[in-house]
């Protein structure tokens, strides 16, 4: 990640590659703008009247060597009417030009881009969100890549400039809190763009444990071990698979001791092919993402981590691939699980629920305060929310409300769908207590009710990242590929419920 720091300064002074000064609608400069302009006599404006620069937003237009400054470059960014904008949209427009600073060349820049007015927002939020936008959006994945992608010079700092030396502070925290958020994001991306032939359950393992910190306790259970607890539901799915599954459990004690932690549960699938119920070929190879939702709470712990949090949290991450070997599960089945309810399988594809059932029935049993998870689980709320909602599901009220509000406030947007008692019918089973597909109808929701059955009364939320989790064609703040999503929506309701 680059280097990010804060400033105050006039624009004509600094000495960097590149200045970059927002321009609104109607070719209007903001104050640094002015500032530049009355600094620099007759060059801007003649610029600003001469080309159709019209300050339409995430348009640019660069000038060279503009005398009165003591930059390479002065590079106007559009950012659209002023009364419209979010902080997504300053994240997206601070994404927008460190790319094209990254292509520039220059690796040394300054941005004036904290003193648009953003409805609702604090100073503090405006930096936050540009710094967040240059880390998420510079990110890309290139490991495998054997001759690097020509970048020319990478950008090499990035000044976020304020407007005095009083908000150097506030903006130097938010800074912090951005590069938490971050690189716990892009700590997710990586697990999650892993191939399933390098990330596999034992490869998660290891990753949790190098999160390991003096605050934060990490355990990895082996299959032995993992037979030994009686975590059969997921042994039940490991079955067909040559690489052993894995339990890891996460400790975080930031907050008071004694005070109830709150339990992150993650999908940890490093590769769904669907089991005997296989499935089709097409697109297949996206089934290594069938992990983002491990990805997602291993990225938390770390982010969490960084920034000190106060407050005492339990990760769970149930992983294994779910393949078709010889001693694979089969369609029929009956399974008892770690809590002693008993499942049909109908269909060994919908096998998240079953692995999720016996880390939630883990988590309950240490008595956390609540309970949320993370799990690319249905097929069904891809094609409900698309990639621009995670799906919310849950029983309590309190914590639903906590994450939309979190939701809103970083665009890691979630949205409820309904848990209404009817929908329980639709797991019942005959031969079992029940059965792990609900028929076609409401797929998202009753895979949430075959959930629910593990949760006992403790406050829970169940979040559907599986049209969220990564995006073929990348999305305005990430790269093809995984998203992070989750990571950030958390990061800033612990932060709430931190104080
Ligand atoms: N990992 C998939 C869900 C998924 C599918 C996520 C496509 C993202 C994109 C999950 O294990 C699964 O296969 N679910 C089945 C359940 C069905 C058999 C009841 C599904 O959604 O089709
Ligand atoms: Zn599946
Ligand atoms: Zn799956």
């Amino acid at each position: 990640m680059i280097e990010i720091a804060v400033k105050a300064g006039h624009a004509h002074k600094q000495r960097d590659d590149a200045v970059v000064l927002p321009l609104l609608d109607g070719r209007k400069l903001t104050e640094s703008g002015k500032a530049l302009q009355d600094a620099t006599g007759r060059i801007l404006p003649s610029f600003l009247r001469k080309f159709d620069v019209t300050g339409k937003f995430g348009a640019s237009r660069t000038l060279y060597d503009v005398e009165g400054t003591h930059t390479q470059r002065v590079m106007l960014i559009g950012a659209g009417e002023e009364k419209k904008l979010t902080l997504q949209k300053l994240r997206s427009l601070s994404v927008n030009v460190a790319r094209k600073l990254e292509r520039s060349g220059a690796r040394d820049v300054s941005v004036y881009l904290t003193e648009l007015s953003v409805k609702g927002a604090t100073f503090a939020d405006k930096v936050q969100a540009v710094a967040e936008g240059v880390w998420l959006g510079l990110y890309s994945f290139e490991k495998y890549k054997t001759s690097k992608q020509e970048r020319g010079r990478a950008l090499r700092s990035l000044t976020i400039m304020v407007p005095s030396r009083r908000e150097l502070e506030i903006a130097q925290e938010a800074v912090d809190r951005a590069r938490a958020v971050a690189s716990g994001t892009n700590f997710a991306r990586d697990l999650a763009n892993e191939p399933g032939n390098i990330c596999t359950p034992e490869f998660l393992g290891d990753q949790a444990q190098a999160l390991s910190h003096k605050q934060l306790n990490v355990t990895v259970m082996d299959k032995k071990a993992i037979e030994k607890a009686g975590f059969t539901a997921l042994l039940a799915v490991n079955q067909g698979s040559a690489n052993e599954p894995r339990f890891i459990v996460l400790d975080y004690k930031g907050g008071k001791e004694g005070d109830a932690a709150i339990a992150l549960v993650g999908k940890g699938l490093t590769f769904d092919a669907g089991g005997i119920s296989i499935k089709p070929a097409a697109q297949m190879d996206e089934m290594k993402y069938d992990m983002c939702g491990s990805a997602a709470v291993l990225g938390i712990f770390k982010a969490v981590t960084e920034m000190n949090l106060p407050v005492n949290l339990l990760g769970v991450i149930p992983s294994t691939e779910n393949m078709l070997g010889a001693a694979a599960y089969k369609p029929g089945d009956v399974i008892t699980s770690y809590k002693g309810i008993t499942i049909e399988v109908q269909n060994t594809d919908a096998e998240g629920r079953i692995i999720l059932a016996d880390a939630l029935a883990y988590a309950v049993e240490q008595k956390p305060a609540e309970i949320i998870d993370f799990a690319t689980l249905t097929g069904a709320c891809v094609i409900a929310l698309g990639g621009q909602a995670t799906g919310l599901m849950g029983t309590d009220e309190k914590l639903k409300a906590g994450l939309k509000l979190s939701g809103t406030h970083t665009h890691d947007r979630v949205w409820e769908l309904p848990m209404f008692d009817e929908y329980q019918e639709q797991i019942k089973s005959d031969i079992a207590d029940i059965k792990n597909v609900g028929g076609r109808e409401a797929g998202t929701i009753t895979a949430a009710c075959f959930l629910s059955r593990f949760i006992d009364d403790v406050a829970w939320a169940h979040l559907d990242i599986a049209g969220t989790a990564w995006n073929m064609k990348g999305t305005d703040i990430s790269a093809k590929g995984a998203t992070g999503a989750g990571v950030r929506l958390m990061v800033d309701y612990l932060s709430r419920r931190a104080g």
